[in-house]
């Protein structure tokens, strides 16, 4: 698939048919995943792959019944949970080396993209969901003091397209020069 196509081709999906995926695809989406830029190369990123119906069931517990994408985590068959190991990304010799303190956030925020990138492509859906209480979830999945939980979506066959919301204008988003001044 075009790059291009990849990107603009991509949408949350949260429905989704039970079948599972087969541990080779699994396998091909974390070999992208393992290829995503990080920080000086530190890779903080940890995935937990869930398939456990009574975990997933467990998982869905930490998102309140508002968040439209809960019951895609008990109707995929898989479940990835995105982790970071905090106190590596941007840091040298135990400290943090700019303003802006662990950049975890940000290299596994690549680390899902690659990961939501390459699922599509391989024709699978995903929707990053980073809406939920994220203690629940590390005491469900005994993610131990030095790591933390991020996001997680589900990872599985699409059983309904997504809708692409309306994106904003290359103009109200790129500047030249400088920022510009409020009016
Ligand atoms: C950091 C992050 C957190 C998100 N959390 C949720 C969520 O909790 N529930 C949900 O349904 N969608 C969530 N989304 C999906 C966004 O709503 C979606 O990406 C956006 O509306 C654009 O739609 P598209 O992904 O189809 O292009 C999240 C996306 C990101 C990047």
């Amino acid at each position: 698939m075009d790059l291009m196509e990849a990107i603009k081709g991509r949408r949350s999906i949260r429905k989704y048919k039970p079948a599972p995926v087969p541990e080779s695809t699994l396998q091909k989406i974390m070999e992208a995943v393992r290829w995503s830029p990080s920080w000086a190369n530190t890779q903080c990123w940890e995935v937990i792959a869930v398939r456990d119906p009574k975990i997933k069931s467990e998982l869905a517990t930490a998102l309140s019944k508002g968040n439209p994408a809960l019951s895609s985590i008990t109707d995929a068959s898989l479940v990835i949970v995105l982790c970071g190991k905090k106190g590596v990304s941007g840091f040298k010799k135990g400290e943090a080396t700019t303003v802006k303190g662990d950049w975890l956030m940000f290299d596994t925020g690549l680390a899902m993209q690659t990961l939501c990138l390459t699922a599509h492509s391989l024709g699978l859906g995903t929707v990053i969901i980073g809406l939920f209480d994220h203690k629940k979830v590390e005491e469900i999945l005994g993610v131990p003091p030095n790591a933390e939980v991020v996001a997680m979506t589900p990872l599985g066959y699409p059983a309904a397209e997504g809708i692409a919301p309306k994106r904003k204008e290359i103009s109200e988003f790129v500047f030249n020069e400088k920022y510009p001044v409020k009016q």
